[in-house]
């Protein structure tokens, strides 16, 4: 398949951050990071300059080291500052949520402090539905509704913990600690794949030290300095910004 000179076509669908476009080619998107930054289920939604193109290269270097460790992955490659190749995937539509230390929703559900170190990761399933909040489901929810089959919950799973192991190392040499993060995964010819994005907007990460956070909590806690954050996070990765 060449891909090199792919056309940009329609937009296909434009969600909270990122526009996606159709291409000359059924099998390749293109994803466009846009400076948009969402909370509470697209409730809150202010424009940060250089997020887009903070994001693209963020992203694109983390589904680098994911494929490098043997994760597939829907990235190809970056097209240019704000945007990406991608496989076009057919999207489970349900989020993958792995936890190594308590912040966010799981503190507020279950009445625990932010902070606390988890013996085991820990894994959930939440329904992609922005009108519904996000709710958190299940194994039985997802095969009673038919939103994925048994071997998918499986390997979704194994995929998800597979990502920490490769990233919580990743993360560790580089200062930071991986509080939690969701993945969204589908299917490409029949083998499920990474999709969507891998960015401060999906992740908890701070300061090992310090425990400053560097993620998309700058704007849900309104503490400022947020592309700043994204950045800081990237460049200790090796990124170059
Ligand atoms: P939570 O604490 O809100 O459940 O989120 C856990 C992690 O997953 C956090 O890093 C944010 C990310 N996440 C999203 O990016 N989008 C979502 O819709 C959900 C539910 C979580
Ligand atoms: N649920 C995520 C958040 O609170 C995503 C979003 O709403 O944009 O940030």
């Amino acid at each position: 398949m060449q891909v090199s000179a792919v056309q940009k076509g329609a937009l296909l669908y434009s969600g909270k951050a990122k526009s996606v476009f159709e291409t000359d080619q059924a099998d390749y998107l293109i994803l466009n990071f846009r400076n948009d930054t969402s909370a509470f289920d697209g409730k809150r939604i202010e424009q940060l300059e250089n997020k887009g193109t903070t994001n693209n290269k963020f992203n694109a270097f983390m589904m680098e080291k994911l494929e490098q460790a043997g994760i597939k992955t829907h990235f190809v490659k970056m097209l240019d500052e704000q945007e990406s190749l991608v496989k076009r995937l057919s999207m489970f539509p349900i989020e993958c949520v792995v936890r190594n230390y308590t912040a966010g929703s799981i503190c507020k559900r279950l009445g625990i402090e932010e902070g606390m170190h988890l013996s085991k990761p820990l894994f959930e399933f939440f329904l992609k539905n922005d009108a519904l909040g996000d709710p958190m489901i299940n194994d039985h929810h997802i095969l009673s509704f038919g939103w994925a089959s048994v071997s998918d919950i499986e390997e979704m799973k194994r995929l998800s913990f597979a990502v920490n192991g490769v990233l919580v190392d990743i993360f560790d040499q580089a200062g930071l600690l991986l509080v939690d993060f969701k993945l969204e995964f589908g299917l490409f010819k029949g083998e499920i794949h990474l999709g969507d994005e891998f960015t401060p907007d999906g992740c908890r990460l701070w300061d090992k030290e310090t425990r400053k956070k560097l993620d998309k909590d700058r704007f849900r806690q309104s503490l400022g300095n947020v592309v700043e954050a994204y950045q800081e996070a990237g460049k200790r990765l090796g990124m170059n910004f």
